[in-house]
Parts: structure tokens; sequence; C-alpha cells
């Protein structure tokens, strides 16, 4: 059995939930997660309780962070109507900045446009700004982008109407990079129709065409990131349920699956995984970092004993192949089939470096 080792894998896109709503998930737990999927990174969303939109809430977050990440990490901050005066300040010690175009989970919608030009014009040129954007929306973040002539990044590409308009950029030579996640590469409503809140997810899963349209143009998509988002099983059921799925114990297994029935290559992997997040985030090489993978393993992707708290998966009975073996982080062994080995509080910010 020969054992890949690839460098240590960074998810841009993952809910933790701390501050306000660790029952679902905390810093512990979706660092734990972020290892046993080989992840070494995580780069945390700002929709939490309260929202991290100000130095106060930034340094609630950092500081749970530096308590409890077992996994290197950086924080998000968000926009909001009032706060783009304060965003310059505290641009270098957040991952990016985090615009809510579109509805979803959480308060940080910015509904009314009149609000962006202040933001998009505030935050720093080189610093990365992400979007969640979703179908004409989307081609408004980039006429946006365009007008204040600053780089964008996308947040889960879901639909063939959206990839292809961010193809259409990119042929122009536009500064625009865009993820995908997995669910939306492997999943289709239809998959999920019977699941009720189960299957909720924003931006909602798609038809099989919109499926294929991101395959179809792999090329355009620069990173694979999760946007792991617990919700626990008790609200998945609700009659109003969260959107989000947890993702980070998933990710790898479902595209070395791929990487196994001939669609992609480990360097596609490789370069959406490591190389284009570091890139397009400007974040540190991790030194003496790697993970170790057996990428002929075959499992069954289980309904329960997962590290996130939220404990369950959308692709809970898949059958897949290629699994995280060990990960090493920074010189020590992380993660040993199946327990985390470094200690709360062992995590680095990657943006105090
Ligand atoms: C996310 C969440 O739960 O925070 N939910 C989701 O369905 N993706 C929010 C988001 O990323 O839009
Ligand atoms: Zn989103
Ligand atoms: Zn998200």
């Amino acid at each position: 059995m020969s054992l890949l080792r690839w460098p240590g894998l960074v998810d841009v896109h993952v809910h933790v939930r701390e501050p306000g709503a660790t029952h679902k998930e905390d810093w512990s737990t979706a660092t734990a997660a972020a290892l046993a999927g080989g992840f070494t990174a995580i780069l945390a969303m700002p929709n939490t309780k309260p929202p991290v939109v100000n130095e106060a809430s930034l340094n609630l977050a950092l500081d749970a962070a530096r308590r409890k990440a077992h996994a290197d990490y950086a924080q998000y901050l968000g926009g909001t109507a009032t706060n783009a005066a304060e965003l310059p300040a505290l641009a270098r010690r957040a991952a990016g900045l985090k615009l809510y175009l579109s509805h979803t989970y959480g308060l940080l919608w910015l509904q009314d446009m009149s609000l962006w030009p202040a933001l998009f014009r505030a935050w720093p040129k080189n610093r990365p700004l992400v979007v969640h954007a979703e179908r004409h929306t989307l081609a408004a973040a980039l006429f946006f982008a365009r007008l204040y002539d600053r780089p964008l990044h996308i947040a889960h590409v879901a639909y063939r109407e959206e990839i292809l308009t961010i193809r259409a950029a990119k042929e122009r030579g536009w500064p625009v990079t865009c993820e995908v996640t997995p669910h939306h590469l492997f999943l289709t409503a239809a998959d999920v129709a019977d699941r009720g809140g189960w299957g909720e997810v924003r931006p909602r899963l798609g038809t099989a065409r919109d499926r294929d349209a991101l395959w179809d143009n792999l090329a355009v998509c620069d990173v694979f990131a999760t946007d792991h988002a617990p919700h626990t099983r008790e609200e998945k059921s609700w009659p109003n349920p969260p959107p989000g799925f947890p993702g980070l114990e998933t990710a790898l297994p479902l595209l070395l699956t791929a990487v196994h029935q001939g669609r992609l290559t480990h360097d596609d992997l490789l370069l959406r995984l490591h190389a284009n997040p570091r890139r397009i985030f400007d974040l540190p090489a991790q030194p003496d970092t790697w993970v170790e993978i057996d990428p002929a393993a075959e499992w069954t992707l289980p309904e329960r004993g997962y590290f996130t708290r939220a404990d369950w998966s959308p692709f809970a009975g898949w059958r897949v192949r290629g699994r995280v073996r060990r990960v090493t982080l920074r010189g020590r062994l992380a993660y040993d089939d199946g327990r985390v080995l470094v200690p709360s509080g062992y995590g680095h910010n990657l943006r105090e470096a």
C-alpha cells in the first residue's frame, strides 16, 4: 500500500459557528474535522453571532480560535450597511472581506445595492474580497468589481449561467477567481428532493445540467472549497430548517473517488486545494506540513462518527475511494487514523505570522 504525500490542504470557506452557536460547531470541533479531512488551514466565515464585522467581534472570534483551534486558520470580516469606514484598519488581520449580496443564513445580507459601493471602495485592492452572489446578482458583483477596478473571488458557484458568466469575464482578462463545492459537483436538486430540510443549502442544488456545466468548465474553477455549514440534526428537521451541509470530512474522499473514475487528476486537486487557495488568499507556507493519503482505501461515508459537532453528511452511505491516514502540521503528527493528536490552541492565525 503506497501512500500519497501531499502538502496541507486549505479550505477557504468554512462556517466555524463560534462565537454564538457552539451547539452546532466550535473552533475545536471545526479544526478537528478539518484535520480529519486533510485540511491544515481553514478560512472562517463571519456570519456568526455576533457577526464578525468590527474590531470587538474580530477579537472575540480570534480569541476563541487562539484558545481552541487544532489547525491553522484566518477569520473573515463581513461587510454591513455601516462598517465600511472601520474595515481598512482591520484588513491585515482578516482572511478577507465577505459580502453577502444574495440572501442566505445569518444577518449579513446586503440587499440594497446602494450599500455596495462604500464596501467595494473601502476594502484594500490587494486584500481578498469574496462574495456570496447568485445568478443575476453574480453579474452585478462582477460589474461592481469592474467599476471599482479590483479583484473578486466568487464563493460556491452553483449554476450553468454563473460559470459561463465567470468564464466570459476571465476571457476578457478580468481579475476574477471562483470556488465550487463538492456538493454542487456531486449532487442535484433531484437527489435531495425527498429529504426536506436535510437537502436545504445555499445556493440551492442545481439541475443535472448545472452540475454538468461545472464539470465541463472545471478549467474556470480556481478552488474547491467545502462551504462546511454545520447545523444540528434537530435543526435540519425543523419546519424552517437552516440551509447548509457539513463538508470538511467528505470533500477529499469524494474528489479522490472522482480521480479514480478518471474525471480529474491529482494535479487538478492539488492546484484547487493547495496552490490556488494560497495564491488567491495570500497565505503563508505552512512549514513541515503534509498529508498522507491512501488513494486505494475503499470505504463508506458513515451516517455518524464525524468530528464535526453536526455529525451528519449529505453523502452518508456513499462508497468512496481514498482516505486521509495522517496529517503532520508544523512538524507535529496532528492526525493519525481517526485521532487528533495536537491540543486545542496548537493552531496558528495565518494573518499573524
Ligand atoms: C451557510 C451557513 O449555514 O452559514 N449556509 C449555506 O447553505 N451555505 C451560509 C452560506 O454559505 O451561504
Ligand atoms: Zn454563501
Ligand atoms: Zn458559506
